[in-house]
């Protein structure tokens, strides 16, 4: 059991928790992540790390609801104990002195991005974030990154706060300007990921993407969170999250995304935590 230390709301539907867990704290790195079972007999879901506290034996984890188990983890509060928390699982982000390193983080995928900035920030390099939302509302941590990099960029699709635009339009620009960009990470949704690689594609910039197939064990035995890398089955849990963005398959990611909509909507369509 793992009790909820700290519960908050960043938008309508992404929340931040602070989770006892005290030996994945002293663990985990960047780039990992942890599974989450509300109960005995939920479903396992995969969350990155976000932060953590190894004095208070805490980590942090920011959440989406978008299903069943999401909507019921967002139902609990503060005191309330989770069936279990494993981790820190995965491979930790490739960690050295690039030199200027850009961090693209989108929608709930700027929780992700959080920790990749700071472990680039304590390995010596320049950080520049640029973090976007459909609209200013459901824009996430843009006091707590402001902090931790060397410049940040927002976006808003609508044109709500920040630059008008997308992403991809303003690593356009910094490209263009002649940053000398040694490396960038992308996090968000798969088809922002997929367009940021065709960005730096011609340019010959080493794109990492953290990709988020679904997962059922998350040890490697189930294969159910299998991605085409360079034309290689990987299994994402155990050889990712993170690849060379240039090599994914990115469409075959997206349709087995969806294989499941069907069953994913009669389980959230079921659900009664939120009553
Ligand atoms: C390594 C990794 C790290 C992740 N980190 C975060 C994070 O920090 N914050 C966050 O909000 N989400 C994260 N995700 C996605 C998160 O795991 C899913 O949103 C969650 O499993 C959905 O469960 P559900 O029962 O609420 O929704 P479901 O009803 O199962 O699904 C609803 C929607 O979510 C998609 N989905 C379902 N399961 C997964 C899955 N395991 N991975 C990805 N998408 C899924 C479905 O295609 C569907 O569109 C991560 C995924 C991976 C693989
Ligand atoms: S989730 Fe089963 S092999 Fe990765």
């Amino acid at each position: 059991m793992n009790k909820i230390v700290k519960k908050s709301q960043l938008s309508e539907t992404v929340f931040r928790m602070a989770i006892a867990a005290p030996e994945i704290a002293v663990k985990r790195k960047a780039g990992q992540f942890a599974v989450i079972m509300t109960e005995e007999k939920g479903e396992r879901i995969p969350l990155t790390i976000v932060d953590s506290d190894k004095n208070e034996g805490t980590v942090t984890i920011i959440f989406q609801v978008v299903g069943k188990t999401t909507m019921c983890l967002a139902a609990m509060e503060e005191g309330a104990d989770l069936f279990a928390v494993l981790g820190p699982l995965g491979e930790p982000t490739e960690m050295e002195q690039f030199g200027t390193t850009v961090v693209v983080g989108g929608g709930v995928g700027i929780g992700v991005a959080y920790p990749i900035i700071k472990a680039l920030k304590d390995a010596g390099n320049k950080v520049i974030a640029i973090i976007g939302a459909r609209t200013k509302g459901i824009l996430i941590l843009e006091e707590d990154i402001k902090r931790i990099c060397d410049r940040l960029i927002v976006t808003t699709d609508d044109g709500s706060y920040g630059v008008h635009g997308f992403v991809t339009d303003v690593l356009k620009d910094l490209i263009g300007s002649g940053e000398p960009i040694a490396r960038v990470f992308a996090i968000g949704p798969v088809p922002m990921m997929k367009f940021l690689c065709e960005v730096t594609r011609p340019h010959n910039i080493k794109t990492i993407v953290s990709l988020n197939p679904i997962m059922v064990d998350a040890t490697g035995m189930c294969g159910a969170c299998r991605v085409s890398v360079g034309g290689e089955t990987k299994f994402a849990c155990v050889d990712g999250p993170e690849f060379d963005g240039h090599d994914v398959d990115f469409d075959l990611l997206i349709s087995r995304l969806r294989m499941y909509c069907n069953e994913e909507e009669e389980a959230r369509k079921g659900c009664r935590c939120h009553e």
